[in-house]
C-alpha cells in the first residue's frame, strides 16, 4: 500500500523525485500551511519532508503520532525547529541534512566576511544614491583580511569549511569549541577568542546553552575595529547588543544572514551602520538545495521501508556542532 508523505515547501517535483520512485502519495503543503495545517496535515500522512520554517512541535509531532507519522525528514542541518525530545519519545525518527550544505554556507560566510572588511554595502550605497563624488585616496577604506586573526564559535563541518577559504586569505584562523578539538588554532576559553580576533564568525546550532552566546559583555571584549558574522542561527548574537557596539562604534562592521523571529527583521537592524543583512540564503544555490532536498526524501524513503536512516537526530545528544 502506497504511503503518504507531506512535502511542506514549494520545490521542483525532482527534488522530491525518491519518494516518487518508490510510488509514495505525495501531499503537498507548497509553503502554504501554517501551525494549525500542519497539526491537521501530521494526522493524515506517514511522513513528512519539513523546512526549517516549519514548526514541528509537540502539537504537530502528537497529532501526527495519532495517525501513522514515522519520521519527519529536515530538509536543513540544524533542526532547533523540530521538538526532537518529543519525537524520540513518540517513536518518530527526525533526520537532517549536513555535510552537503558546507560549501554554500562557507562561500556566503567569507562573503560576508569580506564585505563587512572593505565596506561593500556602505561604498555600494554611496554610489547608487549619488554621494560618491570620486575616487579618494581615503574614501571607503577598509581593513586587510591578509594577516588578520579569524575567531571560529564552533568547528563543525561549516566552520571547517571557513577555515579552508581563511587560510586562503591568509588569515590566522582560531576556534573555540567546548571540547578540546586537538587541531592547531583551537582556544579553549569563548573569551579569549573574542579578545584575540579582529572577525568573530559562528557555527553552533542555537540551543539554550547558544542562545545569546556572544552578548554584550563578549563583544566588548573585541578589538576596536572588528567584524562579527553570524550565518548560523538567529539569537546566538544578541541582536540588542550588536546595535549597540555597531553604533558606539566599538564593532566596525558586522554580517547578519539569520534573525530571531525570522522573516521579521528588527528595525534597530535594519537601520544600524555598517551592518550586512542577507535574508538566510547560506545554503541557497541550485546545486546545494537540491542536494539537501534528496538527502532528506531519501532518509524519509529509508525509514518507510524499515531501514535505519543515514542522517538521524538524536534526541539525548547535543545538537552536533555545524
Ligand atoms: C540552514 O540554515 C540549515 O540549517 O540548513
Amino acid at each position: 500500500m502506497p504511503l503518504k508523505v507531506l512535502v511542506t515547501a514549494q520545490m521542483p517535483e525532482e527534488w522530491f523525485d525518491p519518494l516518487v520512485r518508490v510510488g509514495h502519495d505525495i501531499v503537498l503543503g507548497e509553503g502554504l500551511l501554517d501551525h494549525d495545517g500542519l497539526v491537521g496535515k501530521a494526522r493524515e500522512v506517514d511522513a513528512i519532508v519539513s523546512v526549517l520554517t516549519d514548526p514541528i512541535d509537540a502539537a504537530v509531532l502528537e497529532s501526527g503520532a495519532r495517525g501513522s507519522l514515522r519520521v519527519v525528514g529536515n530538509i536543513a542541518v540544524g533542526y532547533d525547529n523540530i521538538d526532537v525530545v518529543r519525537a524520540a519519545e513518540l517513536g518518530i525518527a527526525v533526520c537532517n541534512t549536513p555535510g552537503v550544505l558546507d560549501a554554500a554556507t562557507a562561500d556566503v560566510t567569507m562573503f560576508l566576511i569580506l564585505a563587512c572588511t572593505r565596506r561593500a554595502s556602505a561604498a555600494e550605497f554611496a554610489l547608487r544614491s549619488g554621494a560618491w563624488t570620486g575616487w579618494g585616496l581615503t574614501n571607503f577604506l577598509g581593513s586587510d583580511l591578509e594577516g588578520s586573526t579569524l575567531g571560529l564559535v564552533g568547528y563543525g563541518r561549516i566552520a571547517r569549511a571557513v577555515e579552508r577559504r581563511a587560510n586562503g586569505f591568509s588569515m590566522r584562523v582560531l576556534h573555540h569549541t567546548r571540547h578540546d578539538s586537538g587541531r592547531p588554532g583551537f582556544v579553549a576559553d569563548l573569551d579569549q577568542l573574542m579578545s584575540e580576533s579582529d572577525v568573530i564568525s559562528v557555527h553552533v546550532p542555537l540551543t539554550p546553552e547558544t542562545s545569546g552566546l556572544i552578548d554584550a559583555r563578549r563583544l566588548r571584549l573585541m578589538r576596536r575595529g572588528g567584524a562579527v558574522v553570524n550565518t548560523a542561527r538567529g539569537g546566538i548574537v544578541d541582536e540588542d547588543a550588536l546595535v549597540d557596539a555597531l553604533e558606539s562604534g566599538e564593532l566596525a562592521s558586522a554580517g547578519l544572514d539569520v534573525f530571531v523571529g525570522e522573516p521579521h527583521v528588527d528595525a534597530r537592524l535594519l537601520s544600524a551602520p555598517h551592518l550586512i543583512l542577507l535574508p538566510h540564503i547560506g545554503s541557497a544555490t541550485w546545486g546545494t538545495r537540491s542536494k539537501m532536498a534528496l538527502l532528506a526524501c531519501d532518509d524519509v524513503c529509508r525509514v518507510l521501508d524499515g531501514q535505519a536512516p543515514v542522517n538521524p537526530v538524536h534526541a539525548t545528544a547535543a545538537q552536533p556542532a555545524r
